[in-house]
This record gives structure tokens, C-alpha cells and sequence, in this order.
């Protein structure tokens, strides 16, 4: 059993300056799409995060060669083989899918273990499936593995329309399409930034990606794909953790390295609670709390609320005065924070498909688990604005997608610490990559 555990001491003011790592959603994809390159790729501003080195593992069982040091990343898949992944070796991450695209776009066939990740109710890979067998594609999937495997004539470009707007299925098509022949059209794609970052990093390996940002994505197929550097791009949902805490226990928070364009919708719900900010070109500075005001919200996919963003909200919005109602139109289920919010002493409850929430008495700290990994960051939220001690367990979740979350928040004064009671400290992962 896994002993790793966050205890924070609450109620602290926090002050100073915080900065946003890369994407976690840009960088699971980056790294299966560097794959389809035929020479070295560097991504850079790549955060320190345990599904990073997750995948690093994986590319490394491929046959990849990976330099990975102070947010540099060098991955050479020159060596790489479109061997069988079996998953046990992916499970760990729901993302390991977009090796199904990638190793299809590459060799025209994979193998390759159904994803885990974030337990948030069912999550279908139907409209990757789709888009795979219309670019000519055949796909078997049994119990826990799919098999993809192209027809001699290989992928051959084809008009895919989504039934939903889907982050990882437009991607996944994206990949696979780069080198099909003739042009792919994607309809009804999704928006979200990652997406944008993805098509950027293969247009500047050779791809023809057009219309990326916009729900029609065109892609013209092309045989190679060379090296190249990318920077990633902030990471919109940490940045909109950052806020949340600024504006629940700050006393004067400035979150630098955030792309306000990413964060509208979010930010236009701060505002609409009566968070004071100055935005600036890549900075947000939260003023100190006046009282706030008790606001609804709906999740929608980009531009809309982020759901990865419902749960990080949801303390902050237990301070406010008034009753409010969360809904989640992407995963209704998303509701693992719920319970412990609960057992902190929040007033909350799920009604159908809606949470509902009314001012609480002060947050209270007690034992709690982490469900997934936004409810793990909704928690961490709550243990800084609770009194006493508040303790966290299953912080891997957390660790999968904040980069040095404990040191970050430290900096600012937050009493937080990790207890690695069982050793796996990512430290010696690390030190295995570099040697
Ligand atoms: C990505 C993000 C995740 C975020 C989610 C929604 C990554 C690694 N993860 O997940 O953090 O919460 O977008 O913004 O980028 N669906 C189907 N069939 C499919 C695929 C999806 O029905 O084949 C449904 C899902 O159940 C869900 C909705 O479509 O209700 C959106 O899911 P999707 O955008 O695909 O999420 P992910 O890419 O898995």
C-alpha cells in the first residue's frame, strides 16, 4: 500500500509570486506525436510530473532514446518499434492512447493497452475507434488491449465527424492522419489549447495541420516528419488552481506564466465572485479577499468552463455567500472531492446530476482522499483555507499532473509538506533517466 501522504497546517496568508508549469494535457500528447518524427525532438518546459515520467518509461521500452533535464526533453525514436503495450505497461495514464494514433500514423499498425488515469465514471474511446476505421483502419479490442492495424494500402485520409467534441479522440485522429494519404478533414473537433499546441509541434516537423483552434481541422498528409524544438505551453488548469488558492487564501498572489485567452471563461466566474485582478500579458496578480459572492456553474469544452477546473473551484466557492450550483455537462461523475469536502465540514450535497452548495462555516481539517487528480487539487485548496490539519492521502494522483506543487506553494508561505513514507520518491526515477 502506498503511504506517500500531503499534510497541511491551514488558514496561512499566502503572498508572492507562483509560476505555471507546461501543459500536463499538451505534454501526454507531445510526447507519443514526437515519435512520428524521424529525428530527434527537443520539447522544453516540460514539467516535472509523474505522467511525464511515466511516458518516458514507456518510450523507453519502445526503443526511444530520452535526455530529460531541467525541463529539456530530448527524445530520439530513431530506435523505436511499434512492439506490443501491453497494459500493464500504460495503465497507469488514460493519455498512453495517443500511442495509438502515433505508432499507427508511424508504422501503420500498434498494439496497445487500454488507458487508466483518472477514475471519472466511463470514458469511452468509441470516437478514437471511429476515426481509426475511417482512415482504414482495421481495430480489435478485447478485455484490456486494442489492435490496430492499417490495410496495405495503408492510412488513406478521410472526412471524420465527431458525434461529440472530444480532446483525445481529435488528437488521436491528428496523429494517425499526418501521414495518411490525401487530406483528412476532422468535423466538429474540439478547441482546446493543447490541441493548438499538438498541431504547432507537427507543422513544425513537416505536417500539414491547418484549421487547428477553429471545429474543422484539415490535414494534409505527408510522408516524413523531421526533428525539431517546441516550447509547451503554460498549464491553464494549474494556473487556475493557482487562482483559486490566490483568491481563497492569498493576501496578494501573483500567478505568473498565464495565458489569459486560455482562461476566459474561468476568469469571467472570479470576476462575476468579486475576485479583484490585475491581468497582465502573462501575469494575474489577486488581490486580497473582500467578500465573495456564491455564483452557479456549468462545465462545457473549450472555450467554455473547463470540467478539470470544476473541482479546484470548489472550495473557493464554499467561501462565498449565497447557494450556488455546480454542473458537470463533460464527466457528471466527477464528484469524487464531494465526500471529502463534506468530512472538511463544507455545505454540500449531489443532487441528480447537480452538486449544490451553500456557504459553509469555516472548513474544518481532517483525514481525506484523494479520488483523482483534480479532486486531490480541490482538497489541497481546502486543506489551506481549513483550520488545523488536514491530510491527504493517494497524493500520487496529485504528483501525476502538479509539477513541484508542495515546493511551489511553500514559496508563498503555505505550511504543506510531502511524507514520502514509502520511499518511490520520484528523485530516484529520475536519477535512473539521467544515468
Ligand atoms: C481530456 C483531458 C481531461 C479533460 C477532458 C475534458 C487529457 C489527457 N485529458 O480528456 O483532463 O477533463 O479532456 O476536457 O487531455 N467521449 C466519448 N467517446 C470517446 C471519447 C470521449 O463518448 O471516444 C466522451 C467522454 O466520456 C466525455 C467527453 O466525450 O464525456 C469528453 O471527453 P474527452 O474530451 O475525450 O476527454 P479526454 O480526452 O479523455
Amino acid at each position: 500500500m502506498n503511504m506517500n501522504k500531503i499534510i497541511i497546517h491551514g488558514e496561512r496568508p499566502l503572498t508572492g509570486k507562483i509560476t505555471v508549469s507546461g501543459a500536463k494535457n499538451s505534454i501526454v500528447a507531445l510526447m507519443p506525436a514526437s515519435i512520428l518524427a524521424d529525428e530527434p525532438v527537443v520539447l522544453e518546459g516540460v514539467p516535472d510530473i509523474l505522467d511525464v515520467h511515466a511516458l518516458i518509461n514507456i518510450l523507453q521500452i519502445m526503443g526511444a532514446k530520452i535526455h530529460f533535464a531541467k525541463g529539456v526533453l530530448t527524445i530520439d525514436p530513431r530506435g523505436v518499434k511499434s512492439i506490443p503495450m501491453p497494459s500493464g505497461k500504460i495503465n497507469s495514464l488514460r493519455a498512453s492512447y495517443y500511442f495509438m494514433g502515433a505508432l499507427l500514423g508511424k508504422f501503420g499498425k500498434a498494439v496497445v493497452g487500454l488507458p487508466g488515469g483518472c477514475n471519472l465514471g466511463p470514458r469511452p474511446i468509441d470516437l478514437h475507434i471511429k476515426g481509426f476505421e475511417a482512415l482504414g483502419a482495421d481495430v480489435f479490442g478485447d478485455e484490456d488491449v486494442m489492435r490496430l492495424r492499417t490495410k496495405a494500402t495503408g492510412l488513406v485520409a478521410s472526412r471524420v465527424f465527431m458525434d461529440m467534441v472530444s480532446v483525445g479522440a481529435t488528437i488521436n485522429i491528428m496523429l494517425a492522419a499526418v501521414k495518411a494519404k490525401g487530406t483528412t478533414v476532422i468535423e466538429n473537433a474540439a478547441r482546446e489549447p493543447e490541441i493548438i499546441d499538438v498541431a504547432t509541434l507537427l507543422n513544425n516537423m513537416g505536417a500539414k495541420v491547418y484549421g487547428v483552434g477553429t471545429n474543422e481541422i484539415r490535414i494534409d498528409g505527408v510522408n516524413e516528419l523531421h526533428g525539431t524544438r517546441h516550447f509547451i505551453i503554460p498549464d491553464r488548469i494549474e494556473a487556475g488552481t493557482y487562482l483559486a488558492i490566490a483568491a481563497a487564501v492569498g493576501k496578494g498572489v501573483t500567478v505568473n506564466n498565464v495565458l489569459y485567452e486560455h482562461l476566459e471563461s474561468y476568469i469571467s466566474k472570479l470576476e462575476e465572485m468579486g475576485v479583484q485582478m490585475t491581468i497582465r500579458e502573462d501575469s494575474i496578480t489577486v488581490h486580497p479577499g473582500r467578500d465573495l459572492k456564491m455564483v452557479n456553474v456549468k462545465t462545457y469544452p473549450y472555450p467554455g468552463f473547463a470540467t478539470d477546473l470544476q473541482q479546484p473551484i470548489t472550495p473557493l466557492l464554499l467561501k462565498a455567500y449565497g447557494r450556488g450550483e455546480l454542473i458537470d455537462t463533460i464527466y457528471e461523475r466527477r464528484i469524487g472531492h464531494i465526500s471529502e469536502l463534506k468530512r472538511m465540514g463544507a455545505n454540500i450535497k449531489i443532487a441528480g446530476n447537480r452538486i449544490v452548495m451553500a456557504s459553509s462555516n469555516e472548513l474544518v481539517g481532517t483525514e481525506v482522499v484523494a479520488s483523482d487528480l483534480r479532486a486531490g487539487a480541490s482538497l489541497i485548496v481546502a486543506g489551506l483555507m481549513a483550520k488545523g490539519v488536514t491530510t491527504i492521502h493517494n497524493v500520487e494522483f496529485i504528483l501525476r499532473g502538479y509539477d513541484r506543487i508542495i515546493e511551489k506553494l511553500t514559496n508563498l508561505g503555505a505550511d504543506i509538506a510531502l511524507v514520502d513514507t514509502n520511499s518511490i520518491s520520484m528523485e530516484k526515477v529520475k536519477i535512473e533517466e539521467r544515468g
